[in-house]
């Protein structure tokens, strides 16, 4: 069992070498290092990746989940681990405090709403508070923010220039912490998707942001006979997701719209439900249901957790982002010089953009 330590695969090599040398070189020469981003990945990705054998794929993945976790624990040192869990802050000590403290690494977070209910406004607020110390409600790591709707190009960036100044952070520096890609079809989202692993690693990114996951899933996959293709393009991005969160312990958050109820159940509660299905609902271990409120507010509730309560509290949209109701939030005063440099994903990660779809350039 490990303490949260990341190991390296090298601890392989020595006596009773577990695996060859070669195969560790071939590990890492893929980017993988470390015991705990092995236990998160299957056999078969090993395999693309390396060009190591089915076999050899298969003992590398068990010896890795044989240490990063060999069978059970008591509940009170699961409990000990979940209460050092990393949060980061939303913006709202109203929001945080029924998150249980804020957005958690090593999990998805789901934010759901109808337009306008304040889902992107949550995400640009903790691509400004994640950076901060973790002492300041931050997660003291960069983000990384998938962007499928241009809403960066559409005055994007003046708002998170925004919500920094509000809230006494350098805007500049802030803009520098947030890896920005955009995502132009749900093809190229996958391909973005699937080449996180590096960016996280070498960027020490703490916190990735999909906003929206669903979007151009639901614009490109219409119609029921194109179900089956869309869930199984969406479980290949959300399984990547969760293992990214787990082994490189990093916060994920996705948003979500909502759509009108098919099956009749919507006459007796919330008419409406998030798209995506039970892909979508089992692999995101928290998921926020926004509400439109009077004014600037919006409700907030966190549903379908077995261990957070249901309650409903009211946020604001102000100047700084997401607020508790009366506007107020958490001042930062000092600058901390915590920010380093600025880069594009896609110039990381040296991606040929795919041509802009036709029908795309009409919205
Ligand atoms: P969709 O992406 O359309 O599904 O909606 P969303 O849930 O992402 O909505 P978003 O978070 O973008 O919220 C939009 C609302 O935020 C608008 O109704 C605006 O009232 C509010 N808003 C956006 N920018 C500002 C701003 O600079 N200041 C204030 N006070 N409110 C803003
Ligand atoms: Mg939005």
């Amino acid at each position: 069992m490990t303490n949260g330590t990341p190991i390296t695969l090298e601890i392989f090599k020595g006596e009773d070498e577990k695996l060859a040398g070669t195969t560790i070189t071939k590990f890492a020469k893929a980017g993988i290092t470390t015991m705990e981003q092995l236990a998160y990945s299957t056999p078969r990705e090993m395999v693309e990746l390396t060009g190591i054998s089915i076999k050899t794929a298969e003992k590398a993945v068990l010896l890795a989940q044989q240490i990063i976790n060999p069978g059970f624990i008591t509940a009170d040192i699961l409990h000990s681990r979940l209460d050092q869990v990393t949060k980061c802050s939303t913006g709202s000590k109203q929001f945080d405090r029924i998150l249980g403290g804020g957005i958690s690494v090593g999990v998805i977070t789901e934010l759901i709403g109808e337009y306008s209910s304040g889902k992107t406004q949550t995400c640009f607020t903790l691509s400004v508070l994640a950076p901060l110390p973790r002492e300041r409600g931050g997660l003291g790591g960069k983000v990384v923010f998938i962007d499928t709707e241009g809403t960066f190009e559409k005055g994007g960036t003046e708002r998170l220039i925004q919500i920094a100044k509000a809230r006494g952070i350098d805007p500049d520096e802030a803009l520098k912490n947030i890896i920005w890609a955009r995502a132009y079809n749900s093809v190229h989202q996958h391909t973005l998707i699937q080449n996180l692993d590096g960016i996280c690693r070498e960027h020490d990114v703490k916190l990735v942001i999909v906003d929206s996951m669903l979007a151009h899933l639901r614009g490109e996959y219409l119609g029921r006979g194109t179900l089956a293709e869309r869930q199984g393009l969406l479980g290949g991005m959300l399984g990547k997701l969760l293992r990214l969160a787990g082994a490189n312990k990093v916060a994920i958050v996705l948003t979500n719209q909502v759509q009108a109820k098919v099956d009749g159940s919507g006459a007796y509660g919330d008419p409406n439900q998030a798209a995506g299905g039970h892909v979508m609902a089992h692999a995101c271990t928290i998921r926020c249901r926004f509400w439109k409120g009077r004014a600037n507010t919006r409700l907030v509730s966190v549903i379908d957790s077995s261990y957070l309560p249901e309650e409903k509290v009211r946020v604001a949209i102000t100047e700084a982002g997401i607020t508790d109701e009366d506007g107020s939030f958490e001042e930062i005063t000092e600058d901390d010089g915590f920010l380093e440099t600025c880069v594009e994903l896609e110039k990381v990660m040296n991606l040929p953009l795919p041509i802009k779809e036709e029908d795309e350039t009409s919205d």
